[in-house]
């Protein structure tokens, strides 16, 4: 039987508490028939970890992983080193240099959730976002000059590749065949008069492979609306790195929660490991706590496991986490439960049992 390597960046905040419920659920598929075989291999990188040496994560760090199929990643980000250098010395580098272009980021009203929006019922909002995730305004291009000076001059660059975005565009076609085959680009053409117009002309080439599917173009300020006022109406989304990220906190907490939301980072050619993870942060607010909802992790791994050719698996827990809600039993305070983050790891690993 076949074991896979996994590594796990548990990380910072509340990183920490969500993993360690992910890798509970872990191991009850390895313990329970048919026995599932993990190699985990655990980094200790992260905030703590730039406290004492100055880095993110070892020079080497990148190859370190190399050796693994798939990494479960909790957050990054501590109150006192900039997000910039968190983020830029640990997450971020990994999407870029597993070529990670595939961003998958669902969101799902489950049975049993309440949304802040007013009548929305269970499976109304059914929504996957596909992110670009290795480039546009993410890219780390450009630079200061004059600084301190009233010549102070700063340029930050954003990156579009035909390949970058045909990609995500295609992917999220893809996703939509078996589907709504609805597929929404988001957009600013009307002010990016560069790189968003590329954006749409690509859009529209990877359309036209796709003439069953039904496409709008819609500019990424409507679609904060949109996502407000009939989030039913979409289906499946794509947009660029940072326009993306935006609306991936708009449609976890329409839906529910941030503490609901799985992402997962893909390197499509299967060339590098890909990497699973919640949508959120690292949330100093109710870090040390042990009240953070852990069924984005527990749902991340869900999709991992999808991606490591365990469909079964990956259904099992899905299941799992959709009974867990519906039951209203062990829940967390952000979903009005009195739960501990450990409490609900514990009930998803009953429910896998029954
Ligand atoms: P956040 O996602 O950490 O928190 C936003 C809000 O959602 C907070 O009120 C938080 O309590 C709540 N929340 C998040 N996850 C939750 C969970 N599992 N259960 C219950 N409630 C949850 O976003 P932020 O406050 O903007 O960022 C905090 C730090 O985390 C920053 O340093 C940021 O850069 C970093 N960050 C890291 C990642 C990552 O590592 N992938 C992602 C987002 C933000
Ligand atoms: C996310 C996060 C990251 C992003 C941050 C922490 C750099 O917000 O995964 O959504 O913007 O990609
Ligand atoms: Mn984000």
């Amino acid at each position: 039987m076949a074991a896979y390597n996994l590594a796990i960046i548990s990380g910072d905040g509340i990183g920490p508490e969500v993993v360690a419920e992910g890798k509970k659920v872990l191991d009850y598929l390895a313990a329970a028939p048919p026995g599932l075989s993990f190699n985990y291999t655990e980094f200790p990188w992260g905030s703590a970890y730039y406290r004492e040496t100055g880095r993110m994560m070892p020079e080497d760090g990148l190859e370190q992983l190399r050796a693994n199929q798939a990494i479960l990643f909790g957050a990054v980000g501590d109150p006192d080193i900039p997000d910039h250098i968190t983020l830029q010395g640990l997450l971020l580098p990994m999407r870029r240099a597993f070529d990670q272009g595939v961003c998958v980021r669902p969101a799902y009203l489950h049975p049993g959730v309440t949304s802040p929006l007013s009548g929305k019922n269970p499976g109304d909002i059914d929504l996957v976002i596909f992110r670009e995730n290795t480039e546009g305004e993410y890219a780390p291009v450009g630079g200061r000059l004059y600084p301190g000076t009233p010549h102070e001059t700063v340029i930050q660059a954003n990156v579009f590749t035909r390949r970058g975005a045909e990609r995500i565009i295609r992917a999220a076609f893809e996703h939509s065949l078996p589907r709504r085959r609805k597929v929404t680009s988001v957009t600013k053409s009307n002010a990016q008069a560069h790189s968003m117009v590329f954006w749409d002309e690509v859009f529209q080439a990877v359309a036209a492979d796709y003439p069953q599917v039904q496409t709008e173009s819609l500019l990424v300020d409507r679609v904060a609306m949109d996502l407000v006022r009939w989030p039913e109406d979409f289906d499946v989304m794509v947009a660029s790195n940072l326009f993306a990220d935006i609306i991936s906190d708009l449609a976890a907490v329409v839906t529910g929660s941030m503490g609901l939301a799985p992402s997962a980072n893909i390197n499509p050619e299967r060339e590098h490991p890909s990497m699973f993870e919640p949508v959120h942060g690292a949330a100093f607010d109710i870090a040390g706590r042990g009240i953070a909802n852990p069924l984005a992790t527990i749902s991340a791994v869900a999709m991992m496991l999808h991606h490591l050719g365990e469909p079964n698996a990956a259904a099992q827990v899905e299941t799992a986490v959709t009974r867990s809600l519906q039951q209203r039993q062990t829940l967390t305070p952000d979903l009005g439960g009195q739960a501990t983050t450990s409490q609900v790891g514990d009930e998803i690993v009953r429910l896998l049992g029954e």
